[in-house]
């Protein structure tokens, strides 16, 4: 493992988190009884969250914030998933017949067409997909944001590596969506090929204006994909409106599915632009006497390959439907409410900084900050041990911050007690 690796798996905390669930940390509490989900009353808002939250395993001492990182799935999701992989042991069968109904539960999710529906592993194999698919050459130059995911930028280094791609950044512009465009804008050449951006940045929670950037996209034919694993499930939006070519995301966060799970849409009118990076049973048309040709399948199914954990990828469709049975604008509502009430908060908190911005229509279920009272390491493990809150801690671009995910089973009163805790930890330091 290089140095580079080993430095962000470190920032993430996973050491720390390795050592904080070791025994008579976090004991094992028995899991809550789940509460049939009510109609949803205004008037009785918490009870109704209560009510979501109960619907997922987690354990009840863990304050659970970093659906950023991985999202829980919920129990009938869970129920769903293991289910199926019984089903499917107890035959003897992969389960792949089973894709057709539920890509086309997915494409409504997105308002897409099933057609332009691929199911993958997880959001770094969507970005691989269209980074390693497209016909790239020497020199050609793509742009993202210099905010990206290893999941987001890797793809994007290793055609570097392997085709000569110029890689070119743009540090996302916190206060406006004319400075997003204005910075986008000068890096363009006649040489650009492809704009990426992430749709919510992972270490700061920014929302990158799609629609806007999509048109400056298209007035020079440049390809727009966007890397939306923190977007999908966390607040609903039809991908065509957002006017990328193709869009790449995790089932395994925002959207609860299972881990290992993800969703590609590529635009149908240019999928043919985009080979396929692997090539097996499902990519086409592959005689059965050889020798003879590979002919490609027009889909974006035609991405996928060979055998799967067919029980994973039906149940990103199970995922999606216990969302729209919460009701997935009030999902987006109630994290941006929970992000609001952090955000005001952490700001009472002296020395605190809030990095994610304060603009609606820049920010959504994500609150990132920081304090130089703390280090962002010292402050996740105290944060995780002595409160049994996980957070995300942020080590990119030596932000040296906290990220906080806010989703459908974290409630107002849990966020009192994570400002609290933080409040404490700040004033002690
Ligand atoms: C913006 C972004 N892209 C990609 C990834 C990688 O996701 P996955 O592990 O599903 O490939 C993440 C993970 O946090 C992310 O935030």
């Amino acid at each position: 493992m290089n140095m580079n690796r080993k430095t962000f798996i470190r920032g993430l905390g996973i050491g720390a988190l390795g050592a904080v669930t070791a025994p008579g940390v976090l004991a094992s509490v028995p899991r809550a009884t789940p509460i049939a989900l009510p109609a949803y009353n205004p008037s009785e808002d918490a009870a109704f969250w209560r009510a979501v939250k109960s619907q997922y395993s987690l354990d009840p001492e863990l304050h659970y914030m970093n659906t950023g990182g991985l999202g829980p799935a919920a129990t009938p999701v869970l129920k769903f998933y293991t289910d199926t992989i019984w089903e499917h042991q107890r035959h003897g069968e992969h389960g792949h017949d089973t894709f057709h109904k539920a890509r086309q539960v997915v494409a409504d999710f997105f308002t897409a067409e099933s057609s332009e529906i691929c199911f993958t592993r997880n959001a770094t194999e969507g970005n691989s997909i269209i980074a390693g698919g497209l016909d790239l050459r020497e020199g050609d130059e793509v742009i993202f944001e210099d905010h990206a995911h290893p999941g987001g930028s890797g793809p994007w280094f290793l055609q570097q590596n392997r085709r000569g791609v110029v890689v070119k950044l743009f540090t996302p512009d916190p206060e406006s969506v004319e400075g997003n465009l204005a910075r986008i804008r000068e890096l363009i050449t006649p040489r650009t090929r492809v704009i990426q951006i992430s749709h919510v940045t992972a270490p700061t929670g920014i929302v990158l204006p799609a629609a806007e950037i999509a048109e400056l996209a298209q007035e020079h034919g440049i390809w727009f994909h966007i890397d939306g694993a923190q977007s999908a499930g966390m607040f609903p939006f039809k991908v065509i409106e957002l006017g990328c070519d193709s869009y790449a995301t995790s089932g395994h966060k925002w959207m609860g599915a299972p881990h290992e799970t993800g969703v590609l849409f590529i635009r149908k009118e240019r999928n043919h632009e985009v080979a396929p990076i692997a090539a097996g049973s499902y990519t086409g048309e592959i005689p059965s006497h050889l020798p003879g040709n590979l002919i490609y399948d027009h889909d974006a199914s035609r991405h996928e390959y060979a055998t799967r954990n067919a029980a994973a990828v039906v149940s990103v469709a199970a995922a999606v439907n216990f969302q729209k049975k919460v009701g997935r604008k009030r999902i987006a509502a109630h994290g941006r409410a929970l992000a609001v009430q952090l955000h005001e908060g952490l700001l009472r908190i002296p020395t605190v900084e809030v990095l994610t911005p304060t603009r609606p229509e820049l920010r959504a279920s994500i609150t990132t900050f920081r304090t130089p009272r703390i280090g962002y390491s010292e402050l996740f493990s105290l944060l995780m041990k002595d409160h049994h809150f996980r957070c995300r801690p942020v080590s990119e671009q030596n932000l040296d911050a906290t990220r906080i995910s806010t989703h459908l089973f974290n409630t107002a009163e849990e966020c009192e007690q994570l400002l609290a805790a933080i409040d404490s930890i700040v004033r002690k330091a």
